[in-house]
């Protein structure tokens, strides 16, 4: 068991900045999720930890021990691939007994260990096949398996859910995560899975661009996201962004979307006054916390249904504000037909507004 910290680390493909200057601290026991859309520099982040890749510049400590230097097999970590390698000549049984093979334990062990991981991973019925007669979520779990067998120092993990269906994932979300807390191990995981880094992470660090974006626990990330970015990458669906100008008016911020005149409650304007307020910035609000009535009610603005998507314990309600489309969350059946009018009105204290020339969070 180990902390795993990088410092100021830099990956270069030819002109490809993959990691650009990333600096975080898994701590000892810690479940930290690097969340990020394609190609932001996830998978090369954690290959230069598991000492797959050469990092151009920056540290890798595992430990204590400074490991830019070491030897993969010298690292003490299990890796899963993203696309998982397994050896195809082995059956499922050999795959996962092997780095337990070479570390040469008594045979009885490795059977028990295989054995519980097997069942852990419900794949207890194909330990007698071959990789070629699985099915690619079958495949993934050999892979974790292979992983999860031995108890390292610390488990990396890239994507190794992915092929599962949806229900399946859920059940290894939550198996995965105990089995994590367990045993204690430090675990890096990969995903571009918002929800899946929401339900697992102690911390989540955000990334884009190679850039981390904002690190922090998963409630933060919800309610205190640090930049537009943030914002809009981490919720189902996403929180909506509307231009709007600012100004001051009686000690109070009022933002101007051209159609709605938004005023802010007093403890945000104080905050947004005391750091100078931008004239033009970006107010964001989440389909949850809009809330939806067929009757006006107190600070309530009118608006048009665009078209609604039932769900059955909730319906998302898309509207017009202008050219634009906002969607609202309503917790159960809410029907409605496109043109319909209905009042909307904001949970202001759950509102963000942002400065719309860099994207930071300004309240
Ligand atoms: N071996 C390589 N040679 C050249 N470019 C590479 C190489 N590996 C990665 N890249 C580039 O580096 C960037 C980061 O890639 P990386 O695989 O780390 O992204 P990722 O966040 O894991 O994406 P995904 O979610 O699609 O797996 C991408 O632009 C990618 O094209
Ligand atoms: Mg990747």
């Amino acid at each position: 068991m180990a902390r795993v910290a990088v410092k100021d680390l830099v990956k270069r493909f030819g002109k490809v900045v993959a990691v650009d200057r990333v600096s975080f601290e898994a701590k000892d026991g810690e479940f930290l999720v690097l969340l990020g859309p394609s190609g932001c520099g996830k998978t090369t982040t954690l290959r230069m930890i598991a000492g797959l890749e050469t990092p151009d510049e920056g540290e890798i400590y595992i430990g204590d021990r400074l490991v830019n230097d070491l030897p993969p097999k010298d690292r003490d970590v299990a890796m899963v691939f993203q696309n998982y390698a397994l050896y195809p000549h082995m059956k499922v049984y050999d795959n996962i007994a092997f780095p337990l093979r070479i570390r040469k334990l008594p045979a009885d062990e490795i059977d028990r260990r295989v054995r519980e991981v097997a069942k852990l991973l419900r794949i207890e019925e194909l330990l007698d096949r071959y990789p070629r007669q699985l099915s690619g979520g079958q495949q993934q779990r050999v892979a974790l398996g292979r992983a999860l067998v031995r108890q390292p120092q610390v488990f990396l993990m890239d994507e190794p859910l992915s092929n599962l269906d949806a229900k399946l994932r859920v059940y290894m979300r939550a198996e995965l995560k105990r089995l994590q807390r367990e045993l204690g191990i430090t675990t890096i995981y990969v995903t571009h899975d918002q929800a899946e880094a929401m339900t697992m992470a102690d911390r989540v660090a955000v990334m884009n661009e190679g850039k981390i974006m904002q690190l922090a626990d998963p409630a933060e990330l919800y309610f205190r996201p640090a930049n537009t970015f943030v914002a809009g990458f981490i919720g189902a669906p996403a929180m909506n962004f509307v231009d709007a100008s600012a100004k001051v008016e009686d000690d109070t911020v009022v933002l101007d979307t051209g159609i709605y005149r938004i005023r802010l409650p007093k403890d945000a304007s104080e905050v947004l006054i005391k750091q100078g307020v931008p004239s033009e910035v970006i107010f964001g609000i989440r389909p949850e916390h809009i809330t939806v009535s067929k009757q006006e009610f107190p600070g309530s603005f009118a608006a048009e249904v665009f078209v609604t998507e039932p769900l059955g314990s909730e319906t998302i309600i898309d509207f017009k504000h202008g050219d634009a489309i906002l969607k609202a969350k309503y917790p159960g059946h809410f029907e409605a037909s496109p043109g319909e009018k209905i009042y909307i009105g904001f949970q202001l204290q759950y509102a963000h507004v942002f400065d719309k020339k860099t994207g930071k969070a300004l309240v």
